[in-house]
């Protein structure tokens, strides 16, 4: 069985990786994520400065998922570019997660990571929902081309972009028509819907405490805009544009679904933060299990290759 997929000219052994933000901020983080079956290394979204991020509590688990609204708590760019470097000996792909406060931290943090021969590729951040006072880029069609544009210009090596998820045919084709031209490799979709709102009926309390409760959703819940957002962009961006598929990703048959949809590779955020680093092993293990009960032997026999439901007669 033969499970290996590509992002760009970067081998993968096979599409399962973590999301950035959940254990890939510390030192001890990454060295796990290394030392685990996550067939890459992709590091916690990192600003020009070290910060502290939100008060908490700022990460919580619900019964159909997780809130979180961590504010960006990062060590700083060049602690990422230090600690990825040192992990080059356990030859996976190093992603780096870039989202800086304003377009000019980013050109800065971007044309350092540029002059790194060893970084495999870098993922520009434009979906943020917990920064108090700062609007999620990707929302912004026309911010989110001119920061794409500078990316483009300033790191010459694998470039994706995540994305907030969209809910409406007329922002998907205008978000496609952005990224068709923008010259990135690849987009990753999607962050978590920002602003949702969960609540203790027993404490009559927010979850948790920055912006009076409001945050990031992830896990379960968010599964179908996760995929829906793969499918579509899948059907309008340029065959050479990548996507790497997130949300809600708990078993090897969701890992099934995103490739279904159009997922050339899948990262995994809350059920890694459930889990821990083992969820890798077991993602590959039962996506494995699934070709073999299907008789695929290579991911390219199904991926992009979902069906629409046939007709009946009678029922909803
Ligand atoms: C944070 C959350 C995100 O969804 C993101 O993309 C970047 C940072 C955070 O709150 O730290």
């Amino acid at each position: 069985m033969n499970l290996n997929v590509s992002l760009a000219n970067i081998k993968f052994d096979h599409p399962v990786f973590n999301a950035s933000g959940p254990l890939c901020t510390t030192k001890e983080e990454l060295l796990a994520l290394a030392r685990s079956n996550s067939s890459a290394i992709l590091s916690k979204s990192c600003t020009l400065e070290k910060r502290d991020g939100n008060p908490k509590p700022r990460y919580k688990e619900f019964d159909l998922g997780s809130i979180n609204s961590m504010g960006l708590p990062n060590q700083g760019y060049e602690f990422y570019l230090e600690e990825l470097e040192s992990l080059q000996e356990f030859q996976k792909p190093l992603i780096a997660s870039v989202s800086g406060m304003s377009q000019s931290e980013n050109a800065h943090m971007l044309r350092a990571f540029d002059k790194c021969n060893w970084l495999d590729a870098i993922e520009l951040n434009l979906s943020c929902p917990n920064v108090i006072g700062k609007p999620q880029v990707g929302y912004d069609f026309q911010e989110s081309k001119e920061r794409m544009r500078e990316a483009r210009a300033l790191y010459r090596g694998v470039l994706g972009v995540k994305l907030p998820p969209y809910f409406d045919f007329a922002h998907f084709l205008e978000m496609a028509e952005v990224l068709n031209q923008s010259g990135v490799n690849f987009v990753t979709c999607i962050n978590s819907p920002g602003n949702g709102l969960v609540i203790d009926a027993d404490s009559e309390s927010t979850l948790i405490r920055p912006k009076d409760g409001f945050g990031g959703i992830g896990g379960k819940l968010i599964k179908p805009f996760g995929l829906s957002n793969v499918r579509k962009f899948r059907e309008l961006l340029n065959p050479e544009i990548q996507i790497i598929g997130v949300g809600g990703i708990a078993s090897g048959t969701d890992v099934f679904e995103y490739l279904l949809a159009g997922a050339d590779l899948v990262q995994v955020g809350t059920a890694f933060m459930q889990e821990g680093s083992g969820i890798f092993e077991r993602l590959a293990t039962e996506l494995q299990e699934l070709m073999k009960n299907k008789n695929y032997s290579e991911i390219s026999q199904f991926q992009n290759q979902l069906k629409t439901a046939g007709p009946v007669e009678s029922g909803y």
